[in-house]
């Protein structure tokens, strides 16, 4: 498969800085190696320029950094349309926010290939607050309302060229919703997998149901796998910790069957914050998954001891 690296570099979505080293940090931790090494055809197109500033003012007064992440947006929205010509991209940020324009990209690439874009957001967070709804006014937690067409964009966030469809959404390892995203959640018909959804029935029937209906219905699958979606004992570098998440096990389970279906059309990698890293190990946790994704089986793993190493 041929793969095209796209670093967006944004850490002003997030409550702290540090996802401006996220592209880095993966980079650093071999993963345009690891694609080859897994017969890939590799094109690292360096990062994404943000563009020009320009004012903004919106009566949430609680947002943060709306000019910046808007012009981030425009940026990202037209690398990822480019980049998802006749390749698989993988986005590596940078916060969640970077996934307002990565999906704005790969939703217009779909709709010109006439198919129909699903997601699959791994997440501890639903990221489906609009510019009212977010008390923290910390943009990460807004992609994914973006991306579906939510109301209170238009003239803050580019326009959207096409908005996914919310049911062809399915969020995996939900464990912190705030009360205004539950109820967009259940308004939309997005399906949420919980982690109480998980523990009840183990994540592969849940997510074998979705892929079944990605491959039905002949869609493409981009796959936004946060790094809170993972337990924070074995994922530190995050600046969302919430405990509970996603084991090593299942993590792993989740990338094996998706690089089974065929399905995945695109990547995005967020929210690694290298300042809260041990000793690198959140970041290669995130190449091995990625490896996974892309094909690693477990006969191949490479065996990794964080111990003193
Ligand atoms: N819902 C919370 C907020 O709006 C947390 C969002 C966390 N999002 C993320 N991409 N880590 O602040
Ligand atoms: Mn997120
Ligand atoms: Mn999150
Ligand atoms: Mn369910």
């Amino acid at each position: 498969m041929r793969c095209r690296i796209v670093g967006a570099p944004v850490q002003d979505g997030a409550g702290r800085m540090g996802c401006e080293m996220g592209p880095s940090a993966l980079r650093t931790a071999g993963l345009v190696a690891m694609l080859k090494e897994l017969g890939h055809e590799v094109e690292d197109l360096g990062q994404v320029q943000r563009g020009d500033v320009r004012p903004l003012v919106h009566g949430n007064a609680a947002l943060k950094a709306l000019p910046e992440i808007n012009a981030w947006t425009v940026a990202i929205a037209q690398a990822a349309y480019e980049a998802s010509q006749d390749a698989m991209p993988i986005f590596l940020g940078g916060d969640h926010s970077i996934s307002a324009g990565t999906l704005s990209g790969v939703a217009r690439r779909a709709a010109e290939a006439k198919r129909p874009l699903f997601v699959l957001w791994l997440d501890a967070h639903p990221d489906f607050h609009t510019l009212e709804t977010t008390a923290s006014g910390n943009l990460h937690g807004v992609p994914l309302a973006y991306a579906s067409g939510r109301p209170g964009f238009a003239g803050y966030f580019p326009d959207l060229p096409v908005a996914v469809e919310p049911s062809h959404i399915c969020t995996l390892g939900l464990r912190s919703i705030d009360p205004a995203e539950r109820h967009a959640l259940n308004e939309t018909g997005v399906t949420v997998h919980d982690m109480r959804a998980i523990d009840e029935h183990g994540i592969a029937p849940l997510l074998r149901a979705f892929i079944e209906r990605v491959a039905s219905a002949g869609g493409m699958l981009h796959v936004s796998l946060d790094v809170d979606f993972l337990e924070p004992s074995i994922a530190p570098a995050v600046g969302t910790t919430v405990p509970g998440g996603a084991t090593f096990r299942e993590a792993h389970l989740t990338m094996e069957m998706l690089y089974d279906s065929g399905l995945v059309t695109s990547l995005d990698l967020v929210e690694l914050n290298p300042f809260l890293d041990e000793r690198g190990r959140t970041a290669t946790l995130m190449v091995d998954l990625t490896a996974s994704l892309m094909g690693r089986r477990i006969m191949d793993r490479p065996t990794r001891s964080y111990s003193g190493s």
